[in-house]
């Protein structure tokens, strides 16, 4: 079995972080008396399979991330202002006990999601007859702010910084939404596999289709014509047409007789295509759309790598191991690996920053386990400085236009800090506390560089404002657990100093 923090923290791109609880994936015999019980009381909201209907998922995967004690309290008391209800009253907590155990195992028979389900999923809503943004904000300097908390998304002014609206998103949203380049659409995709066409400009959602059971992420092309998902379950990536969300193709993460993961996958504009990282192969895929196909190219690796960073030419991949020790660069174009960095601690590369640093260009990471950052030379590979922190971090984040770069301390006691490192010392220079006891994470500048926008992660959270220059705060806009924020500029142009 995985070291089972490894098997789904590395990849994780955003979402609550605070709860780290690890899932059995040993199958235990049915429990026919507590199956009987859900397919009473659970099945109609929650799928006969658990893949969710009205309510979510309920598997392994998709619990990944509540704790078992939470999940009983849900399931005792139910959640205000939602569908899900309080079932104290009717079901003995024996039983319920018992049920959490089902929901915790994978089913006897692996849930599919298959061609079928996936087309019939497809909604698509009116077309508004308008291509003007219906707002006076610059479009360009937006952001969206995904609300965890309640399921939500604000799409904010970021001159004003002030909300223009507010909108439902599907249940738990997973990885960093995408905009299209022209920044008039962008796509989310939820952890239960919903991906969802939104137009910013007529602020409504125009298509949304199911693409799998567990998706870790979504990409777009460079030229804005695909979207690509990478699923957990079923293992595969599903390519969809970015104008309709029509269904291209799936693609089965497949070698041999193994099925794979795949743990994210990342647009690579230069290279016209998109790279995935497969969790139980080890290989790195290239994947090369069209309108009816894609090619694949598979370049293996000596070890299982996910969690990707790439340079800024998509040249270099540099991917964490599985094992969580080591780094492995690889040419993309030659398929060679041509060094193995030896990082102690667990890199996030999917959070790696880097920037110009004397006449070279340098990484920063942070680590998930450690309690430092590391930079490295990306002329050599070599680590040039590690910064001691209060904790493992999650986020970096810099900007062209700010002196420095910004990194929080996501676990542990100290989690309520954030560094600010000079990026010409390479120290750290200041550490804010914007929150006393409140997980703070996840930076993201404006158009400009000139203000840093921070989260505090928690149901009653803050959206912080922050000169960057100065570093003094600017605004506080209270928020439901805002876990991430988008740049509209930044992102569609993939401005260095924030990840993609
Ligand atoms: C009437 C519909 C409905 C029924 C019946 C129902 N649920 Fe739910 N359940 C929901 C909805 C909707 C949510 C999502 C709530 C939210 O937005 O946080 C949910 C959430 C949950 C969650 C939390 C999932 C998460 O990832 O946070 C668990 C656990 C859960 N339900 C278990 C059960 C069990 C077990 C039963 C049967 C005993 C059950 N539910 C019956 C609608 C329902």
């Amino acid at each position: 079995m995985l070291n089972p923090l490894s098997r789904w923290l590395l990849p994780l791109l955003i979402g609550n972080l605070s709860i780290l609880t690890c899932v059995a994936q040993t199958s235990t015999a049915e429990d026919s008396e507590a199956l009987q019980i859900y397919q009473d009381h659970c099945a109609g909201c929650h799928g006969a399979q658990r893949t969710g209907a009205m309510g979510p998922a309920l598997l392994p995967e998709s619990l990944a991330r509540l704790r078992k004690a939470e999940a009983l309290n849900v399931m005792l008391h139910g959640r205000v202002l939602t569908q899900m209800p309080a079932f104290a009253r009717q079901i003995p907590e024996e039983k319920l006990q018992r049920l959490i155990e089902l929901i915790y195992s994978p089913p006897a028979e692996p849930p599919r999601w298959e061609e079928k389900d996936i087309t019939q999923s497809r909604v698509s809503y009116p077309v508004p007859d308008n291509d003007k943004p219906l707002f006076s904000a610059d479009p360009q300097n937006l952001f969206i702010v995904v609300e965890l908390g309640d399921h939500s998304a604000t799409l904010l002014d970021g001159d004003k910084f002030e909300a223009i609206t507010r909108f439902k998103t599907r249940f738990a949203l997973h990885g960093g939404p995408k905009f299209s380049p022209d920044g008039r659409y962008v796509y989310f995709a939820s952890r239960d596999g919903w991906i969802s066409k939104y137009d910013i400009y007529n602020m409504t959602y125009l298509a949304e289709i199911r693409v799998g059971i567990n998706t870790r992420n979504l990409a777009i092309s460079a030229d804005g014509q695909y979207l690509i998902a990478a699923n957990y379950l079923p293992g595969n990536l599903v390519l969809l047409s970015s104008k309709d969300l029509s269904l291209i193709k799936i693609i089965p993460a497949s070698s041999g007789d193994t099925t794979s993961r795949v743990s994210a996958v990342y647009t690579a504009p230069p290279r016209h295509g998109f790279v995935a990282a497969l969790k139980d192969i080890a290989e790195v895929w290239e994947i090369t759309p069209s309108d009816t196909d894609a090619q694949i190219r598979r370049i293996p690796t000596s070890e299982y790598l996910d969690d990707f960073f790439f340079d800024q030419n998509y040249q270099y991949l540099i991917g964490s191991s599985r094992k969580g020790n080591s780094a492995q660069v690889v040419n993309l174009d030659s398929g060679n690996t041509v060094a193995d960095l030896s990082i102690e601690g667990m890199p996030h590369l999917g959070s790696g920053i880097t920037w110009k640093y004397q006449d070279t260009e340098v990484l920063m990471t942070p680590n998930l386990k450690d309690s430092r950052l590391t930079i490295i030379d990306m002329s050599n590979w070599k680590t040039i400085r590690q910064l001691d922190t209060q904790g493992p971090g999650f986020f970096t984040r810099s900007h062209d236009g700010s002196p420095y770069a910004w990194s929080d301390v996501f676990f542990g006691p100290h989690k309520d800090l954030i560094n600010i490192i000079d990026k010409k010392s390479l120290e750290i220079v200041k550490t804010l506390r914007p929150s006393p006891g409140k997980t703070s994470g996840h930076v993201e500048f404006t158009r400009d560089g000139r203000y840093a926008l921070l989260s505090i992660w928690d149901d009653d959270g803050e959206l912080i404002v922050y000169d960057s220059k100065t570093l003094e705060e600017v605004k506080r806009l209270p928020m439901k657990k805002p876990s991430g924020k988008y740049n509209v500029y930044n992102k569609t142009r993939y401005v260095r100093g924030t990840s993609h």
